[in-house]
């Protein structure tokens, strides 16, 4: 098959991570006889550098003419001081809103191999961590009116958070169509002791759920299951939740698993052109030094050849080299151990064991 991917590098250790996640495509592509064709656009802070904002029109023109889009990370402390619309995560935001990605899905999967490196009790881990986090990724507080302004003397910050019955209901479907393909099981997450759109969330929620009578849904608030999230992992099988609250429950159930570095996110909305990424950041602090941990980019483009190209045998052989490499003793910085027969490596080798491990 031919395919165009278009590859945000992005910053901090965007470019390096992304580089391995090439040379694993470039070897499946050889091994099962594909071609992928790569086309660089420019997002976020070095967009800023370079055309003035962070993600200009026609760079995201190559993205919507893509297959597929290939995401590192995005933003640094050098972009601190920009002005809210022109941040580079504000390239980011554009990037999913004109893409139509509304559903973000995020896997809190423990390896194995690396059960050790979870923050959690041996007999918490043990019990399993295996569930998906399927974010609302184009609505709520994130895409409301945004206002600071001055009142009797000082400044007042307002952000709006809104989302409309069909918002909800087209998220809510992916996160039943999700859970029936897994354990059955659908958690929704909200806030709707508080908050209105909650209250209606939680309604169609419920509404929904008369769909899809093979699927248990039951409620949680976001409080509580941030709780739970640590208490006991192993009760969740699907959560589904709105824009910020996912935000911030995926950041929490990826490091439950040993490290944020090796977790990969797909955002898809009505076709099969798809946004991937790793769910970790730009990473400024280790940028440049070949310590970054390029796994969850690499799973990232496994989860790309697995939804929007229908290559499941080519996602499982990346998946599977992950598995070998680690199983082999190799590790990146964050995922190493103190004690044990594990080989330290930089990003530039991880991704070449992995790569020689494709099958
Ligand atoms: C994520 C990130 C982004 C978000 C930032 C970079 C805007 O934290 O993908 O989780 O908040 O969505
Ligand atoms: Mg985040």
């Amino acid at each position: 098959m031919e395919k165009n991917i278009a590859l945000i590098r992005g910053d901090g250790i965007g470019p390096e991570i992304v580089e391995q996640a090439v040379l694993i495509l470039n070897r499946v592509a050889e091994i099962y006889g594909h071609s992928f064709r790569y086309t660089d656009v420019d997002m976020g802070g070095n967009a800023i550098d370079k055309w003035g904002e962070p993600l200009p029109q026609a760079q995201l023109q190559k993205c919507l003419d893509s297959d597929s889009v290939l995401l590192g990370a995005v933003g640094g402390p050098k972009w601190n001081d920009v002005p809210g619309p022109m941040r580079p995560e504000k390239g980011l935001l554009k990037l999913r809103a004109a893409m139509e990605v509304y559903s973000n899905n995020r896997p809190a999967k423990i390896w194995p191999q690396l059960a050790g490196a979870s923050p959690l009790k041996p007999e918490i881990v043990e019990k399993g961590i295996d569930f998906m986090i399927v974010r609302e990724l184009t609505g709520g507080i994130y895409f409301g009116s945004h206002e600071t302004k001055q009142e009797n003397g000082q400044a007042v910050a307002t952000d709006i958070l809104t989302y409309s019955e069909a918002e909800i209901r087209r998220i809510g479907r992916i996160g039943f169509e999700t859970a029936r393909k897994r354990r059955k099981k659908l958690c929704s997450v909200e806030k709707s002791n508080v908050l209105d759109s909650s209250r209606l969330w939680k309604k169609i929620m419920h509404e929904l759920s008369e769909e899809y009578p093979d699927v248990t849904l039951t409620d949680m608030l976001v409080d509580n299951c941030a709780m739970q999230i640590v208490k006991d992992p192993s009760q969740f099988d699907v959560i589904v939740t709105e824009n910020m609250f996912g935000d911030i429950l995926s950041d929490e159930a990826s490091m439950i698993t040993g490290s944020i570095g090796t977790i990969p996110s797909s955002s898809l909305g009505s076709t099969t052109r798809g946004l991937y990424e790793p769910i970790h950041g730009s990473a400024p602090d280790i940028a440049g030094q070949d310590i970054a941990n390029p796994i969850g980019t690499i799973l990232a483009a496994a989860m790309l050849l697995r939804y929007s190209f229908d290559m499941a045998k080519e996602a499982d052989a990346i998946e599977k080299a992950v598995s070998d490499t680690l199983d082999a003793g190799f590790r990146t910085a964050d995922i190493l151990p103190p004690h044990g027969a594990f080989q330290k490596v930089g990003c530039k080798q991880m991704g070449a064991e992995i790569c020689a491990r494709i099958q």
